[in-house]
């Protein structure tokens, strides 16, 4: 398998005022193609900091972030954006829909980001949301709304999915479709699929997890055979 994610000495540090906090600590990591890697760690572990300088959603303070060959830790603003645009599909807790538009515009909306047509009623499919496409989000249920922001994500056929707690707002049954449709997308359209939880259970259909505490890497553990969504015992 091919390494397409890299971190070397990765670090990010907030200044504020005269105090320097490291939210994360010399990270050093690999992510193959096609992986579902999970995130594990407690409130304040830099888990979303590390999601952000993967996305490009935020700069290193000192370190080298390897993606498909090229170091995203030097890229000026307008190589960032274009980044992101076309490489990164980003899932968070409070999915960031528009109010204003319809599920269909929602991710018709991406069309005017990137260089690739999209199909949004594909994408719609595939989340099992077809049917759905002239309502609001505000007519949708949190397991719906967080199923369009899948489908957002993915119509640009990201090459890493980044998922910050993609379930921390839903209740464990919802939660478990939502990780189901992430966990069967990475199958079928063989996308590198990164998940921040706390969820432990979620880890368990993890090819790799990584351990964060206090912005600090503890362990990486690779699973050669990890159970199905199917397989867990998710307790609902
Ligand atoms: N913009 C910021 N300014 C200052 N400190 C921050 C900022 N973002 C995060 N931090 C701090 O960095 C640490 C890691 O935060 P974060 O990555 O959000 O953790 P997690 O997602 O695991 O809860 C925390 O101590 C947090 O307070
Ligand atoms: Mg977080």
């Amino acid at each position: 398998m091919n390494a397409i994610i890299e971190f070397k000495n990765v670090t990010k540090e907030y200044v504020t005022g005269k105090h320097v906090l490291k939210a994360v600590n010399k990270l050093n990591f690999e992510i193959n193609e096609g992986e579902f890697v999970v995130i594990l760690g407690p409130s304040g572990s830099g888990k979303s900091t590390l999601l952000n300088l993967l996305g490009g959603l935020d700069s290193v303070s000192s370190g080298d972030i390897i993606i498909n060959n090229k170091n995203i830790a030097n890229f000026n603003d307008n190589e960032l954006t274009k980044f992101r645009a076309n490489e990164v599909g980003f899932i968070f807790q409070f999915y960031n829909l528009i109010p204003s538009l319809t599920v269909y515009e929602n991710i018709d909306l991406i069309s005017e980001l990137i260089d690739d047509d999209i199909d949004v009623d594909y994408a719609l499919n595939q989340v099992g949301l077809l049917d759905h496409s002239n309502q609001f989000p505000s007519e949708l249920s949190g397991g719906e709304q967080q199923r369009v922001s899948i489908a957002r994500a993915v119509i640009k056929k990201p090459t890493l999915l980044l998922c910050d707690e993609p379930t921390g707002a839903l209740d464990s049954k919802t939660g478990y479709n939502v990780i189901k449709i992430l966990h069967d997308l990475s199958l079928v359209n063989n996308t590198t699929v990164v998940v921040v939880t706390h969820n432990e259970k979620i880890a368990e259909i993890a090819n790799k997890i990584i351990y964060l505490n206090d912005g600090i890497i503890e362990d990486v553990k690779i699973i050669d055979n990890p159970k199905t969504p199917e397989e867990v015992d998710w307790k609902f």
